[in-house]
C-alpha cells in the first residue's frame, strides 16, 4: 500500500532541486503531483520523470510570487484531479549579500518569492483544503530560518518568517484538520548553492567544501529532504503541526 494514495499533491518550485526530488517521491508513494515552476522546461522534465516510472503528473508554469498564477495552479489541480491535499510551498531564491549591497528590490523580490508566494497559496487552498476536511501544507525554510548566517540578510529574514508563519497557519487552520509545518534543510546539493557560490565569487568547489563542514561531514541530497517532506504529507505525522523539522546533518546542532 503506497502512503499517499489517492491524494493530490502542489509542489511549488518543482522544476529543480529540493523540489523536483519531493515531487518524485509524492509521486512514488501514490500521490497525483501538480509540478509547479516559473520554468517552463523545468516543470516539464519533473513530469516526464515521474509519469516515465508510471506516476501521474502535470505541469504548471507559474510564478509563485503572482496571485493569479497561484490562483491558477489551485484551480488547475481541483480541474485536474479533484481536489488537493498536499501543499509543498518550496519555491525559494537566495540574495547573498548583507544590507549595504541588497537593494530594495531584491529584498522585495526574495520576500515576495519566499514569503508571499506561502500567504498567496495558502489564502486559495485552504478552502479547498477544508471542504475535504483537511490536509497537509509544508512549507521550506532552512537553517538559515533559525539561526543567522552571513551575507544573506533578505534569505535570512524570510526564512525566519517562513518558519513562524508556519506556526501562525497551524494555530489558525489546525481547527480545520489542516496541518502546517516547515521543512528545514541545512546545505543540500542543489543548483542554489552554485549559485550562492557565484554570487559570492567564489570557487564552486571550495563552497561546496565548506558546505560539508557539519557533523555528518556531508551535503544533504535532495531525496534526503523529500524523505521529510514525504512523512509530513502522510498520516504518519499525523499529531505534528506548527513544527520546524531541520533536516541538516547537524548543521545547526
Ligand atoms: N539547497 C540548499 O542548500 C537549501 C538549504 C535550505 C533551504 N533551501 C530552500 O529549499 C528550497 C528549494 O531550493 P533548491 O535548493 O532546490 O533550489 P533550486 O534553485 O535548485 O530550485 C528552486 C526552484 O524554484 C524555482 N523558482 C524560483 N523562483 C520561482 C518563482 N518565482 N515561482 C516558481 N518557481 C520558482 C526555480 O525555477 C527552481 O526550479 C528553497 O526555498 C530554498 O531556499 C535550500
Amino acid at each position: 500500500m503506497m502512503r499517499l494514495e489517492n491524494k493530490t499533491a502542489i509542489v511549488t518550485g518543482a522544476g529543480g532541486g529540493i523540489g523536483r526530488a519531493s515531487a518524485v517521491a509524492l509521486a512514488r508513494e501514490g500521490a497525483r503531483v501538480i509540478v509547479a515552476d516559473i520554468a517552463a522546461d523545468s516543470a516539464q522534465e519533473t513530469v516526464d520523470a515521474i509519469v516515465e516510472t508510471g506516476g501521474t503528473a502535470s505541469a504548471a508554469v507559474a510564478d509563485v510570487s503572482a496571485e493569479a498564477d497561484v490562483a491558477r495552479v489551485v484551480e488547475q489541480a481541483v480541474t485536474e484531479y479533484g481536489g488537493v491535499d498536499i501543499v509543498f510551498n518550496n519555491a525559494g531564491i537566495i540574495r547573498r549579500a548583507d544590507a549595504l549591497d541588497t537593494t530594495v528590490e531584491e529584498w522585495d523580490r526574495v520576500f515576495a518569492v519566499n514569503v508571499r508566494s506561502i500567504f498567496l497559496m495558502c489564502k486559495h487552498v485552504v478552502p479547498v483544503l477544508a471542504a475535504q476536511g483537511g490536509g497537509s501544507i509544508i512549507n521550506t525554510g532552512s537553517g538559515w530560518g533559525l539561526k543567522g548566517g552571513g551575507r544573506a540578510l533578505s534569505y535570512c529574514a524570510s526564512k525566519g518568517a517562513v518558519v513562524n508563519m508556519t506556526r501562525a497557519l497551524a494555530i489558525d487552520h489546525g481547527p480545520q484538520g489542516i496541518r502546517v509545518n516547515s521543512v528545514n534543510p541545512g546545505d543540500t546539493d542543489t543548483g542554489m548553492l552554485r549559485e550562492e557560490a557565484r554570487q559570492l565569487a567564489e570557487p564552486a568547489d571550495q563552497f561546496l567544501a565548506e558546505a560539508s563542514d557539519r557533523p555528518l561531514r556531508r551535503m544533504g541530497r535532495p531525496a534526503e529532504i523529500a524523505d521529510a517532506v514525504v512523512w509530513l504529507a502522510s498520516d504518519e505525522s499525523s499529531f505534528v503541526t506548527g513544527a520546524a523539522i531541520v533536516v541538516d546533518g547537524g548543521g545547526i546542532a
